[in-house]
């Protein structure tokens, strides 16, 4: 079978995290799997993520017009190169971290992710967050709904053949389930990562 690849979108301020060690154990998952991956590190590579006024305008008035910023063009261009599309963050004010939500902004330009789009269709979307929050929690209130409706919904939509939305819950620092869950949670990552094209 021919080596697939994943592009990983990784978004923490931190090194110091679980959300780190989430990555760790997903790419440990793809390489044990055969198939190959490769990472954007939005915050380690200072990604800018606030719209120019020309970047607005650009997708505001559906012009398509062959003047992207290279950073944009190299994030697209890792897109095309690959077969599923991944995002491991942590959730910040229920929804993916600033960072991330200005990826989207600018990386999903028109004539690239929308219009006459040149944006392959992959054949995974895979989400991967940490919530300090449990899942019981997060679903009495609505958030986990919202949250999985704008990443699949909207976000990812019918630029992926599946899309799926995993939770990492009860991982804040004060929350003693931390340490209870963390091996489990890990676990999953990585049998994640090993199955991703399965
Ligand atoms: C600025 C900030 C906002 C957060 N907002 C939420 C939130 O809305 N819901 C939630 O469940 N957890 C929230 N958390 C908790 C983080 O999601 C949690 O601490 C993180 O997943 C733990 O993993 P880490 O060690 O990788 O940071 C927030 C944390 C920070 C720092």
């Amino acid at each position: 079978m021919s080596v697939r690849q994943a592009f990983i979108v990784y978004c923490h301020p931190s090194d110091d995290s679980f959300t780190r060690h989430v990555l760790d154990a997903f790419t440990r998952g793809i390489a044990d799997s055969g198939n190959g991956y490769i990472v954007s590190d939005l915050y380690r590579m200072g990604f800018r993520t606030d719209m120019t006024e020309k970047e607005y305008l650009r997708d505001a008035y559906y012009k398509n017009t062959p003047d992207l910023a290279d950073d944009v063009l190299a994030e697209q261009e890792k897109i095309n190169a690959s077969d599923a599309v991944v995002f491991i963050y942590p959730v910040f004010w229920s929804e993916a971290p600033a960072k991330l939500v200005g990826w989207f902004d600018r990386v999903w330009s028109y004539g690239f992710a929308y219009g006459d789009k040149t944006m392959k269709t992959l054949d995974r979307g895979l989400i991967l967050c940490s919530a300090g929050n449990s899942i019981e929690n997060l679903e009495r209130t609505g958030i986990l709904e919202s949250m999985k409706r704008v990443m699949i919904g909207d976000r990812l939509k019918d630029r992926v053949k599946k899309a799926e939305f995993i939770v990492f819950d009860n991982t804040s620092r004060e929350n003693e389930m931390r340490e209870t869950y963390w091996d489990q949670h890990l676990k999953k990552a990585y049998e994640t990562g090993r199955h991703l094209f399965e």
